[in-house]
């Protein structure tokens, strides 16, 4: 009976909290987020290695950091605690669904976005008849000296992503017999978002 109790009492006291963790707004917490464009970026993506990524971050994560900075115990960064001074419950979760929403570059990747680049790299995509990639730029994406197949891994996503959206329009040309042209063709932006992100971090 002590233990039932307890562990309804426990229960009681989650759903007490609830409502810190209310549902957060990513359209009203994109016009709150304009104070923090100038370190962590526009697009969340920050320029500064001592300036973390927000982007694709999980909404409830940013907003417990922002909650914790606004406390100052447990995380005391002085630049954030004064930057989360004034936030209420609400700007924090709409500040977290915000961040979530946005695509990172280079930083974070999904889980889910992750399996769909690493199924593209290695095996295509056989019902819109896109090639596997590995076949040309090799296991590890060290490409083909050899050939001058260039390696991918590494690479910044936003620059193979670019360059992917460039063969795939034809603004770039230069792939011999139209190897690119003709892998990227039937490629969607997702697809291309996943594989970049994908070959960034094999090796
Ligand atoms: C003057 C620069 C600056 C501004 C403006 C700024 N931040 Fe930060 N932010 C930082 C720094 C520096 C850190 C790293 C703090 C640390 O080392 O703990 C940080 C960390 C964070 C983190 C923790 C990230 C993580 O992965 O744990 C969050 C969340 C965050 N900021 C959100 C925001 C939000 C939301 C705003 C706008 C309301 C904002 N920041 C404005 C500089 C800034
Ligand atoms: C038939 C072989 C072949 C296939 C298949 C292939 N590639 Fe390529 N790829 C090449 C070659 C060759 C180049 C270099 C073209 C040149 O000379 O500019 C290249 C260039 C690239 C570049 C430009 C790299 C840079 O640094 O600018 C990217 C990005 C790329 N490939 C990604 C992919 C992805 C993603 C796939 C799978 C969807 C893929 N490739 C499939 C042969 C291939």
């Amino acid at each position: 009976m002590k233990c039932s109790h307890s562990v309804a009492a426990g229960l009681l006291l989650l759903i007490g909290t609830q409502p810190a963790l209310a549902a957060g707004d990513a359209e009203a917490g994109k016009a709150k987020a304009q104070a923090c464009a100038a370190c962590h970026g526009a697009d969340g993506n920050s320029a500064n290695p001592e300036w973390p990524n927000l982007a694709g971050q999980n909404a409830r994560y940013t907003s417990k950091q922002l909650a914790d900075f606004k406390a100052g115990e447990q995380r005391n960064n002085p630049i954030m605690m004064q930057q989360a001074a004034n936030l209420s419950a609400q700007d924090m979760a709409d500040l977290g669904a915000y961040f979530a929403s946005l695509a990172p570059a280079g930083g974070f990747v999904s889980a889910e976005r992750l399996a769909l680049g690493q199924r593209i790299y290695r095996g295509g995509n056989q019902e819109t008849g896109v090639p596997a990639c590995i076949g040309c730029h090799g296991p590890n994406g060290q490409g083909d000296p050899m050939a001058g197949t260039p390696t991918l891994s590494g690479q910044k996503v936003t620059y193979t992503v670019s360059q992917l959206k460039a063969f795939r329009a034809g603004m770039r040309a230069n792939d011999r017999n139209a190897m690119m042209r003709g892998a990227s063709r039937r490629l969607t932006d997702e697809e291309i978002l996943a594989v970049a992100e994908y070959v960034a971090g094999l090796h």
